[in-house]
């Protein structure tokens, strides 16, 4: 394993049913002026927007509604937010939602105490942002384990660039899977594939030598799938829905990634067609994964091979054969639970799009091997 040094400032409230006891702890902790900021419509729809605001009432806080954070939420969303924190003088930041919300939130929380913008001053000075609104998350749909890292994922769509900003972490994660009971099946999914993804990407990073962070994400993966299985047949299997939720939390809160350079090239990719066609994270994920792998066959074979055995549970007579049986089967297991393996299932036709986002997309140093633009447009090709 490479060197590293690790410290995890989020608290964990897990288990069915523990939002209400959660927020009422932590809440107290914090000042007055609270902006509740939540996506399009399913919190007021689930009921779970009364709930929140009957706790915040009873411990006296003055609540500033941020609703509407959209699906890849945008830079120009994330600027109203800051608008709102400054205008209301808001001491703590609660995001209920998913990996959108939660992301946006990030960001709102450091650009609200910046007087530069916060997309210049990374991409154009490299320098981070240090002083932020504190803030908490409850996640209502799980997979990204955006709540867990201090990572988020902005569209700008002026500059038709989705992208990682850096913002604080959460001090608290409500995962109560009570709460994603109403999301959607394709969208559980969805999400499911989401957090299996950060694993491959994070177990094919460097070095490539069987390592504790490894096995452990061996295990991630094998609980992922079989509990995702579950949950597609039987939508009320409690037990199979908060694995899931802790299996999210579990690829994204630094344990997998302790002496690993990740990969993270798939997401790269999904990231840049993202820009481009708006298209949902889990799908685009599943799209391009098996062909990536492809291209990666030979730079990665022994890896490959491993998860394949390890994950897959097949075996042919050589490493490469074991490593082209596990890419055949993520690709059956895409098919098998209904995600896309083309993009035309997903309403994306237009070759030109895809040429810009092999363009623009961030080609990452853990991959097993850099591919170029070039290679990043025929494989996205060969998924029209
Ligand atoms: O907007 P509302 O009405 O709330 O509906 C949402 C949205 O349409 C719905 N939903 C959420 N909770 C629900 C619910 N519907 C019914 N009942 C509930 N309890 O779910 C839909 C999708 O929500 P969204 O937050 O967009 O999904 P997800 O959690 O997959 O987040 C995707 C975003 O996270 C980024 C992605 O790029 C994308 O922008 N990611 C963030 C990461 C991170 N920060 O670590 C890592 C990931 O790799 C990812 O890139
Ligand atoms: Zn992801």
């Amino acid at each position: 394993m490479n060197g590293f040094i690790y410290q995890y400032p989020v608290k964990q409230y897990f288990g069915n049913g523990c939002a209400e006891e959660a927020i009422k702890t932590e809440l107290k902790k914090v000042g007055n002026n609270v902006l509740l900021a939540y996506g399009g419509g399913s919190l007021k729809r689930t009921g779970l927007y009364d709930k929140l605001r009957t706790w915040l009432e009873e411990l006296d806080k003055n609540v500033t509604d941020f609703g509407g954070i959209m699906p890849n939420p945008t830079y120009a969303k994330v600027q109203e937010g800051a608008k709102l924190v400054r205008e209301n003088n808001i001491d703590f930041i609660l995001a209920v939602g998913g990996g959108s919300v939660i992301d946006c939130c990030k960001i709102v929380s450091a650009q609200a105490m910046l007087d530069k913008d916060i997309w210049d001053m990374w991409y154009d000075e490299h320098r981070l942002p240090t002083k932020f609104i504190p803030m908490g998350a409850v996640v209502t749909a799980s997979g990204t384990g955006a709540e867990q890292n201090n990572g988020a994922v902005i569209t700008h769509e002026e500059k038709k660039l989705k992208q990682p900003l850096f913002g604080a972490f959460h001090s608290f994660a409500v995962l109560d899977s009570d709460l994603t009971k109403t999301v959607p099946m394709k969208q559980v999914i969805s999400g499911a594939f989401d957090t299996l993804s950060h694993c491959m990407e994070t177990y094919m990073g460097k070095p490539q030598a069987t390592n504790l962070s490894d096995e452990i994400n061996e295990a991630v993966m094998r609980n992922v799938i079989s509990n995702l299985r579950c949950l597609i047949q039987n939508p009320d299997d409690d037990f199979a829905r908060g694995e899931l939720m802790w299996a999210s939390a579990m690829a994204e809160n630094g344990m997998l990634k302790l002496g690993k350079q990740t990969d993270f090239q798939c997401h790269m990719i999904e990231h840049a067609v993202g820009a481009y066609t708006d298209c949902n994270h889990g799908q685009g994920l599943a799209v391009i994964h098996p062909a990536l792998y492809r291209r990666l066959l030979d730079a990665g074979t022994e890896k490959l091979a491993r998860m394949a055995e390890t994950v897959w549970g097949v075996k042919g007579a050589t490493s490469k054969k074991t490593a082209m049986q596990g890419i055949e089967a993520l690709e059956a297991f895409i098919r098998e639970i209904g995600l896309p393996t083309r993009w035309c299932e997903m309403g994306i036709t237009d070759e030109r799009l895809l040429r810009a986002a092999a363009d623009t997309c961030f080609i990452t140093p853990g991959c097993c091997r850099q591919l170029t633009r070039d290679e990043i447009f025929e494989l996205l090709l060969e998924c029209m």
